[in-house]
């Protein structure tokens, strides 16, 4: 028996399933989660992301998940979570994808991205990042624009089983130039790029959905 695919995808072969591929199905509309990993004011990354949700192609949907409300990790607490946590699991395990915009503090991911990331994880066996497609980017001040954070990150997605874009890859360095006042992206180029980004993570998910439902999962 093949499992039901997703509401956001078309099947349009149901009839012979031997033949599913990516382009039997049309996606309709993706919901893509995007995380900050900032909780500051006027963050450069939560201005990314904001960004990613008025640039989203049509047929996709970004929906902003602030940390603010997701406290400090305590594993006593891991059955019975905070009612941020358990906003926050449930918004992972309902999006078709994810998008994490990190900040890199140290050469690595801020703590209040990490932190947020072992909440949701836990218990392990009720981890809604299993599986998820996931889009990796980062904007800093500095020269690297996260790329040393990505790379970590990456490694974290590896741990939890999420299937992580490899290209195209968006750091953004000199994050202070690159937005307005108003968190507006005023580098033309960048705008592509995070489009492109979208478009990639569509087709990741698509890709994966429709393995998925050969293989009989959901
Ligand atoms: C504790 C701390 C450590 C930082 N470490 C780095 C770093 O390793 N590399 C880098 O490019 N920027 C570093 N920065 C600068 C951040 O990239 C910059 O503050 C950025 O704007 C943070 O993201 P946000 O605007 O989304 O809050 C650091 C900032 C802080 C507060």
């Amino acid at each position: 028996m093949v499992a039901d695919p997703g509401f956001s995808l078309v099947e349009t072969r149901r009839h012979n399933l031997s033949a599913i591929s990516p382009i039997n199905y049309v996606m309709v509309c993706m919901k893509v989660l995007a995380i900050p990993g900032s909780i500051r004011r006027g963050s450069y990354n939560r201005a990314l992301a904001l960004n990613a949700k008025d640039l989203a192609p049509e047929g996709i949907e970004v929906e902003i998940f602030d940390l603010d409300g997701i406290p400090p990790f305590n594993q006593d607490l891991e059955e019975s979570p905070p009612e941020g946590v358990i906003a926050l699991k449930e918004k992972v395990r309902s999006a078709d994808a994810l998008l994490f915009c990190t900040p890199e503090y140290n050469y690595s991911v801020p703590g209040v991205l990490k932190n947020a990331i072992d909440w949701a994880s836990r218990p392990f066996e009720e981890s809604p990042f299993e599986g998820k497609p996931v889009a990796i980017a980062g904007a800093s001040t500095g020269s690297m624009g996260t790329s040393r954070a990505q790379y970590h990150l990456r490694q974290i997605c590896v741990g939890l089983g999420m299937h992580a874009l490899v290209y195209p890859e968006l750091f953004v360095p000199n994050a202070d130039k690159k937005f307005d006042e108003h968190g507006r992206i005023v580098d033309e180029r960048l705008k592509e790029k995070l489009t492109e980004l979208l478009e990639s993570l569509r087709e990741l998910t698509a890709k994966l959905k429709c393995r998925n439902a050969q293989d009989g999962g959901g």
